[in-house]
């Protein structure tokens, strides 16, 4: 939107999270708070963006900085009020309209944030988001005139009787007229309850001032404030819901849809369907028709359309699993590149590998990748058997069509075509076994009866 500001303040230090992590660097979906916030404020492609942070934020500052804000250091945290101050500074001789967002809120929506705007488009210079809460908690509570202008936003450490038992609250969103509104932030003064400079106050300056000030009232889901562990929990359950009601809606089976985790940048196509109790982590595309079986846990991984993963899989970052691959019960991948068709069906780990189409990884097969100091890649070919409880020393390199017979230790290359066999001599001898039980078993009687079991 041209003309428009957007400043979001980060720089509170959340000591009600009880955390050395700064609160907007905590994560819903798998994605801090505050890039949840940057996302939905940078849809509306304003023309500055601005994020207000602590001193000794260097984290915030490096998130805020990679998705494109500018950032503006607040020395001091004196309060919301004087973190947005700082912050118009940077927008010097700004014309157009100014949005302010809380990196605490990180579930609103771009939808949410142009119907704030909206009210400035008429009379209006000044518009917060209400919500209706009960009980009303810490929120600041609106205080509106009968003809429903916001004449004022009390702090609920600051509400008397009355005013604390209002339940239409401030959800921490605010639109208002850069040319009007700004000179008014030189009027704030410190609460004398809790010394900081509160940006609510503006509403009552604004009013004062003779200014139109509007209240765009909308759903509690939108406007969280996450101060608290406990609030992170009822953030992250509507994030997941919203994320599962997507899933659906674009054509994804969800089999027991509250078991199921998703992150904010879960990728999948049509007809992908999971089962119950499965966790994508981060970066994870899911292309056509893949089905994932229970209890699997995904993350940093592209699966191939049709492929078949699960029950129980563990898919690491930098997987890439080709179609129709099968990856069954116990099976670990780390940075594995599977061509079509590949089938590791039970208990392995497969750990900087690239295996080539239709290989067959047998059950028990592990890639030794790591020799207690570097990691190390290996080469299984196209169309290779890999025997059950073989382990394959990296760097190792397995020919096309190979054959590497079960129990196998694989310390050398495999050329194609070649057959691996290490097996230590065998033999077997006749009677033996039964020998053996024979002598057991009169051992164990003659104790049971002298009674020395
Ligand atoms: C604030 C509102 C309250 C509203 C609630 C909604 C004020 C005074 N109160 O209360 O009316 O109902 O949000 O969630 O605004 N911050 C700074 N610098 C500071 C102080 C805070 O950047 O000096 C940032 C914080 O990082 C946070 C945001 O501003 O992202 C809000 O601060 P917080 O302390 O969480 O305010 P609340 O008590 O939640
Ligand atoms: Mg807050």
């Amino acid at each position: 939107m041209a003309g428009l500001a957007i400043i979001i303040l980060a720089a509170g230090k959340g000591t009600r999270m009880h955390s050395t992590l700064p609160k907007v660097l905590h994560k819903l979906a798998g994605m801090p708070m505050l890039a949840h916030v940057l996302a939905s404020a940078k849809a509306l492609a304003p023309s500055r963006l601005l994020t207000v942070i602590g001193p000794e934020m260097a984290e915030v500052g490096a998130l805020a900085h990679q998705c494109g804000a500018e950032l503006i250091v607040q020395s001091q945290q004196l309060g919301t009020g004087d973190a947005v101050r700082q912050a118009i500074q940077a927008l010097a001789a700004h014309k157009g309209p100014v949005l302010i967002l809380y990196g605490d809120t990180p579930l609103i929506t771009p939808a949410t944030l142009r119907q704030l705007l909206a009210p400035l488009e008429g009379t209006a210079k000044l518009a917060v988001y209400g919500m209706r809460v009960r009980p009303p908690s810490a929120y600041g509570r609106l205080i509106c005139s009968p003809q429903g202008q916001l004449t004022a936003i009390i702090e609920a450490v600051e509400a008397n009787a009355s005013q604390a038992a209002l339940d239409l609250v401030n959800g921490g969103l605010m639109a208002f007229d850069g040319p009007a509104i700004i000179p008014l932030l030189e009027q704030l003064r410190p609460s004398p309850v809790k010394g900081e400079y509160y940006l609510t106050d503006l509403a009552a300056l604004a009013h004062l001032a003779g200014f139109g000030t509007a209240v765009v009232e909308g759903e509690v889901e939108e406007a969280l404030g996450v101060n608290s562990r406990a609030e992170l929990a009822v953030a992250e359950a509507i994030m997941q819901l919203r994320l599962r009601q997507q899933a659906m809606a674009a054509g994804v089976t969800l089999l027991d849809p509250a078991s199921i985790y998703f992150s904010a940048d879960t990728a999948y196509e049509a007809d992908v369907t999971l089962h119950p109790h499965v966790v994508l982590g981060p970066g994870v595309m899911l292309e056509r028709g893949v089905e994932i079986l229970p209890f699997s846990h995904l993350e940093g991984v592209k699966v191939g359309a049709g492929a078949r993963i699960g029950p129980f899989a563990r898919l690491r970052p930098g997987t890439i699993i080709g179609e129709n691959c099968h990856i069954g019960n116990f099976v670990e991948l780390k940075h594995a590149e599977l061509e079509a068709g590949v089938k590791a069906n039970h208990l392995s780990y497969l750990g900087d590998v690239h295996i080539g189409a239709r290989t067959n990884i047998g059950a028990g097969t592990i890639i030794c990748n790591y020799d207690g100091y570097y990691k190390h890649h290996s080469e299984i070919g196209a169309g290779v058997f890999i025997g059950s409880n073989s382990a394959l020393v990296a760097p190792v390199h397995i020919g096309d069509g190979a054959v590497v017979a079960a129990g196998s230790v694989v310390g050398q290359d495999v050329p194609a075509g070649g057959l691996f066999l290490a097996r230590p001599p065998a033999e077997v001898k006749l009677q033996a076994g039964r020998r053996y039980h024979e002598r057991k078993q009169q051992q164990k009687d003659t104790l049971s009866k002298t009674g020395k079991t």
